[in-house]
C-alpha cells in the first residue's frame, strides 16, 4: 500500500458524472488516494465536467483559474497539487484545455477512467497526459468496484450505470459526441454490482444511462434483455426495496417496461421522461423522431397500468425557428400532462452539433420571457402536486438524520423529502408516514405506525429489511 494521498473531486452535470466520480475514487483507492472535502489540502483535484450547455462548460475555465492559485500556494508550501479534467468537456475540448490551461496535468475522457493511475504516472514522468479516445475495451470491466466501507459511507441509495452513450443524435445535443455510441453492460455484471450494494446496506437503486431504456444487455441466458426484464430480475435481490431508472426516452418505452411498472411494487411510480417541446414542427427539427401525440400515448400507457404514476420532464425553449405558436403547443402539452416537476432550459448552441449551424430566430429577451412563462406553469403544477400529499399517508424510505436534532429525513416515491421525529434505527426502512404539512419543497409528518425495532443502519451487516416493513403504493 502506498502512503495516503488526498483526492478532491468536483462534479458537474448529470447523475452519470456523480456515479463516475465514485468509480474514479474507487479506482484510485488502491493507489493510496483518500477523499478530502478541502480542495486546498488535496494532492490531486479532479474536475468532472459537463458540456451540455454553454454555461456548464464555461465553469471549467473559471474553476481552473481558482485552482491555479491553490496549486501555486501548495507549491510555496513544498507540496505538489496535480490537476485533472475529466468528464464531457475533457472529451469535447481536451486539446484546447491542454493549450489554454497550463495548470492542467491530466485530461481524461469518460471512456478512459480506468486508465487514471497510468495517466497520473505518465503526467509525472512526461509533464502532462491526455486521453480522450474511445478505447475498444469495456471500461466497466476494469473500474474497481467499491469497497464495503465506501458503500456504507455513501448511504442507502445508490446509482448503478447500466447503459452509456447515445445513438439518437438530437440536433441540439453533445452527448452522442462526448459519451460515444450506446453500450449496455451485461446483466450478470449489473446483478453483481447490485448484490454487493444490497449486502452493504443499500436499499434503493437508480439505474442510470444517457438513454437508460434503450438498454439491451446480454443476459445470463445468452439472450438480449430489455430494461423491463432487468428490473424484474433486480427486484428479486433481497434488501432492494426501491428501483428507479433515469433518463428514459419516449421512443424506447417498450411493453416490458410498462409491464414492470404494472407488476413490480419496488419499481417507483415516478418517471423522468423528457419531451423537450410540445410542437411537432420543433420536435422534427430537433430530430426527436416522435410527435407530441406519440408522447401523450406513451404517458397514457404508463397511466393505464399505474394510476399513481407521476412524471417529470426536460424542456428547451428558444430552439432555432421556435415561434410563439410552437411555444404555446409546449405550454398546452404541459397543461395536459400535468407534471410533478420539470427542468427547462434556454437553448444553447453547442459546437459540432447540427443545430449550431441553424439560424437562431428567438431573441435573448424572448427566450427569457418564454422560460419564465414555462417555469411558472411547471412550478404551479409542482406545488399543487406537493400540496396534494398533505393529509395522505405515504411510504417513505428513510435515508439519514436531518439537520434538526431528532429528525430523520427520507423520500417519498416521488423523491419529495419527508421529515419525521423518530429514532435513527428507522434509517434504511420504508415506513408509512402521515403527511401533515409542506415547507417549501419538504414534507413534514409523523410515522403512521410505531417504529419497528430494527438495528440502526450503521450496525447492519447483511440483515435485510423484513418484507413486512415494506408497504407499497401511495
Ligand atoms: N438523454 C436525455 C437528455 C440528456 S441532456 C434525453 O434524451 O432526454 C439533459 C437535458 O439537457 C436535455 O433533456 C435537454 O432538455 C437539455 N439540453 C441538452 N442540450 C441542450 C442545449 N444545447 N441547449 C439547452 N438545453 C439542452
Ligand atoms: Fe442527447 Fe437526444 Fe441522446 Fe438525449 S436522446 S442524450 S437529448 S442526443
Ligand atoms: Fe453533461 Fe456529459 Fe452528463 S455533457 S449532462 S456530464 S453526459
Amino acid at each position: 500500500m502506498k502512503p495516503p494521498r488526498k483526492l478532491h473531486i468536483k462534479s458537474y452535470g448529470c447523475q452519470m458524472n456523480v456515479y463516475d466520480a465514485q468509480r474514479m475514487v474507487d479506482t484510485l483507492a488502491p493507489e493510496g488516494f483518500v477523499e478530502t472535502a478541502d480542495v486546498d489540502d488535496a494532492d490531486l483535484v479532479i474536475l468532472n465536467t459537463c458540456h451540455i450547455r454553454e454555461k456548464a462548460s464555461e465553469k471549467v475555465y473559471s474553476e481552473l483559474g481558482r485552482l491555479r492559485t491553490a496549486k501555486d500556494e501548495a507549491a510555496r508550501n513544498g507540496r505538489t497539487m496535480s490537476i485533472a479534467v475529466a468528464g464531457c468537456v475533457a472529451q469535447a475540448e481536451g486539446n484546447e484545455i491542454i493549450r489554454r490551461a497550463p495548470v492542467v496535468d491530466v485530461v481524461v475522457g469518460p471512456q478512459s477512467y480506468h486508465h487514471l493511475p497510468q495517466l497520473l504516472a505518465r503526467a509525472k514522468s512526461h509533464g502532462r497526459a491526455l486521453e480522450t479516445e474511445f478505447p475498444v475495451e469495456d471500461k466497466f470491466g476494469f473500474l474497481a468496484p467499491p469497497k464495503p466501507d465506501a458503500i456504507r459511507a455513501r448511504g442507502i441509495s445508490s446509482f448503478v450505470t447500466v447503459q452509456e452513450g447515445c445513438d439518437k443524435f438530437c440536433t441540439f445535443c453533445v452527448v452522442p459526441y462526448t459519451r460515444g455510441a450506446e453500450v449496455s453492460r451485461p446483466v450478470g455484471k449489473i446483478i453483481d454490482d447490485v448484490q454487493r450494494l444490497a449486502d452493504n446496506g443499500v436499499r434503493e437503486i437508480t439505474l442510470i444511462g444517457q438513454n437508460v431504456n434503450a438498454y439491451h444487455g446480454e443476459g445470463p441466458d445468452g439472450r438480449i434483455w430489455p430494461l423491463g426484464t432487468l428490473l424484474r430480475r433486480l427486484a428479486e435481490i433481497p434488501g432492494i426495496v426501491r428501483l428507479r431508472y433515469s433518463t428514459s426516452h419516449p421512443r424506447d418505452v417498450d411493453e416490458t417496461l410498462i409491464e414492470a411498472h404494472r407488476d413490480l411494487p419496488a419499481l417507483m411510480p415516478f418517471v423522468h421522461l423528457p419531451v423537450q417541446s410540445g410542437s411537432d414542427r420543433v420536435l422534427a427539427v430537433m430530430n426527436r423522431k416522435h410527435t407530441a401525440d406519440d408522447y401523450r400515448r406513451v404517458i397514457d400507457r404508463f397511466r393505464d397500468v399505474r394510476q399513481d404514476i407521476a412524471f417529470s420532464s426536460d424542456f428547451i425553449v428558444g430552439f432555432p425557428g421556435e415561434t410563439e405558436e410552437d411555444f404555446s403547443a409546449t405550454l398546452a402539452l404541459v397543461t395536459q400532462i400535468g407534471y410533478a416537476g420539470a427542468y427547462s432550459f434556454k437553448y444553447s448552441p453547442r459546437p459540432g452539433t447540427p443545430a449550431a449551424d441553424m439560424r437562431e430566430t428567438v431573441s435573448a429577451a424572448e427566450m427569457d420571457e418564454r422560460l419564465v412563462r414555462l417555469q411558472e406553469l411547471i412550478d404551479s403544477q409542482q406545488s399543487a402536486f406537493n400540496k396534494a400529499m398533505i393529509g395522505r399517508t405515504v411510504d417513505v424510505l428513510f435515508e439519514r438524520a436531518a439537520r434538526n436534532p431528532g429528525q430523520i429525513v427520507g423520500r417519498t416515491a416521488y423523491l419529495q423529502p419527508a421529515h419525521v421525529m423518530a429514532p435513527a434505527g428507522i434509517i434504511g426502512q420504508v415506513l408509512p408516514v402521515k403527511i401533515e404539512s409542506l415547507e417549501r419543497y419538504s414534507l413534514l409528518g409523523e410515522l403512521a405506525a410505531a417504529a419497528p425495532m430494527q438495528p440502526a443502519f450503521a450496525e447492519m451487516k447483511s440483515s435485510h429489511v423484513a418484507p413486512s416493513n415494506i408497504t407499497t403504493g401511495a
